[in-house]
Formats: C-alpha cells, structure tokens, sequence
C-alpha cells in the first residue's frame, strides 16, 4: 500500500517537474519581466499620487513627443483617483497645448489653445504621418496600453495569479521594457531600424532607446533614474488606462463583506422560516 503511494508521489511529482519546465526553456528566448512592487497592487490597492504626477511628467516631457493619449482629457488629471493635479495646475497645463477647433463663421477651422475639458492633442496628424517619422513603426497610443500588454505567465503561475491577485504584468513589462535596450546577440540579424531589446518578443523594436538617467528633472526630490522614470512612467500609464482603479477595488471588497453577511442572513432566515414546518410524515407499512 504504501509503495503503491509512494510510486504515485514519484510520478505525480515527475510529471509535474516536465510540466513546470516547459514555459522555463520556451521562455529563454524573451526573458519574463522581472516583478516590480506596486502600491496598487492587490485588493487594497491604491495609486501613489506623487508617483502619477512624476510619471505624468516623464510622459509630458519625454514619451507625448510620439505616443499619443486619445482617451484622456486634461481635466482627468484633477480627478479623484488619479494624479488629483489642482484645477489650476490642469488649466495652466491645458493652456500650453494647441487644439484645433472650428469651423468657424467663415467655415475655417482654427486653432487655439486647449482647455480642460479637451482630449490630450496626438504628436502626429494621423497615423501615417507618424509611421513616417518613425521609421515604418507606429508608436502605439497610451490610453490603455499598460492594460494591453502582459505575457506568458505558464504554468503552474498562472494558477497562483488567480490567488495572489497578480494583475501587474502590463507595467512590470514596461519598466523592464524600458531597461532592456541591448546591444544585438552575435548572429541576430537586426532588421534596418530596429532596435534590440531583451523584452520585446521578437527583440527587433521599433522604438529606440526613449529615456536615460537625468533626462527628467523632477521636482520632489525623487533622484532622475532611469529605474525612477520607468516604475513612474508606468504607474501613470496604468491609472490612464484604469482610472477608477481605486474605486474598482473599494467596491468589489464592499461587495464580498455585503454578501458575506447576505449570505449568513439567508442561513437563518431559512432555519427560521421551515422551523415550523412538520418532518416527513413516517411511512407506514
Ligand atoms: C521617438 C519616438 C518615441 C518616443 C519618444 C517614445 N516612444 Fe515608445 N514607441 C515608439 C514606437 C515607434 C513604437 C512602436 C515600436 C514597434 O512596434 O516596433 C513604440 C512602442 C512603445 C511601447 C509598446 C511596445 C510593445 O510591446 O508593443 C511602449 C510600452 C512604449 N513605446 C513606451 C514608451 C515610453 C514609456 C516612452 C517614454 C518614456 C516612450 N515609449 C517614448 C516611439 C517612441
């Protein structure tokens, strides 16, 4: 009986070890993106707002000159839930960029300064236009990008993430996206262009190099690190493509304490209501 066991653990345990290395050797060739610790991670999760508001500068100054935000308006920035800018801050911000508006009486469109209620203006008229200046590749828009990209988790992660609630891999893979500028493999064949990086599937990407130590200054003391610029780049990019991120996970906790206690009022309300109900009549022979 017990040998029998024991054979059972040996070949459980072997088919597990075969099952658990496949997705390590297939991911030998995109390395998985190192975890990063967010603060709005797990079912408490909330933003760092001094963080959204540094990678919202990382995104103003450095990634707008080719991605675009076509979701967002300025006034989201002041919003609860987010980088809660002041609404003066938004305006004095709005009032820098150029939209187009009109027609106007004349039937000529016109440009003029933003406004908050005014979607964030794109870097490049259309697409084309942007492919054009960048070399073939169309820098994608940021709206929801931090939610549209993830990878392989494999098995048995990806039962564990069910659990620990892991919803990060957008943004672990941007930071490290962000720091996986290489020079080419001997042997890589480098499409014209492209850049090696050790993150992106297939390595060949379009983007070169977009950010380096001190090219942001920020203004809260945070020191100008790549690694800094990156998690807050991120950061920022996750609360543009969730902004009610915060208000998501308040709810969903109220949600399991309400049917906790639904649950527990159900119970007795039953007891009490068949307590008076007589048992099944005996059966006579
Ligand atoms: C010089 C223009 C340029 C700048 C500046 C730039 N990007 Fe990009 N980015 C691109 C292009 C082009 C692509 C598309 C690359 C491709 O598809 O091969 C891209 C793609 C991306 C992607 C998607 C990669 C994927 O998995 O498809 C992310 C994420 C990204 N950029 C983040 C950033 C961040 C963050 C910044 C600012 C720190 C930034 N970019 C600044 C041009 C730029």
């Amino acid at each position: 009986m017990t040998k029998q066991r024991s054979l059972a653990a040996l070949v459980f345990a072997g088919a597990f070890a075969i099952v658990a290395s496949a997705p390590a050797l297939a991911a030998e060739e995109t390395p998985h993106p190192p975890r990063q610790s967010w603060s709005f991670a797990g079912p408490f999760g909330t933003f760092d707002r001094a963080q959204l508001q540094r990678g919202f500068k990382v995104y103003h100054e450095v990634c707008a000159a080719c991605h675009s935000m076509h979701l967002l308006s300025f006034r989201n920035l002041s919003e609860p839930g987010g980088p809660e800018f002041t609404k003066a801050q938004v305006a004095a911000l709005a009032a820098q960029a150029k939209v187009q508006d009109g027609p106007n009486d004349a039937g000529e469109m016109f440009e003029r300064a933003a406004r908050p209620a005014d979607r964030f203006p794109s870097p490049f008229p259309n697409d084309n236009a942007a492919r054009a200046a960048n070399g073939g590749a169309l820098p994608p828009d940021f709206s929801v990008l931090a939610k549209a990209r993830s990878y392989e988790r494999g098995f048995p992660w990806f039962i564990f993430d069910i659990f620990t609630q892991y919803q990060e891999q957008g943004v672990d893979y941007i930071v490290a996206l962000l720091h996986g500028y290489e020079e080419p493999p001997q042997g890589f064949a480098l499409p014209e262009g492209a850049n090696y990086n050790k993150f992106f599937p297939g390595h060949a990407l379009g983007m070169p190099k977009p950010i380096e130590d001190g090219r942001v200054e920020y203004t809260d003391g945070t020191p100008g690190t790549l690694d800094n610029y990156s998690k807050d780049v991120a950061a920022f990019m996750m609360w543009a493509a969730e902004p009610h991120l915060e208000a998501r996970k308040r709810i969903g906790f109220q949600t399991m304490i309400f049917l906790l206690v639904f649950a527990g009022l159900l119970y007795f309300a039953k007891k009490k209501v068949w307590s008076t109900a007589p048992h099944a009549p005996e059966q006579h022979a």
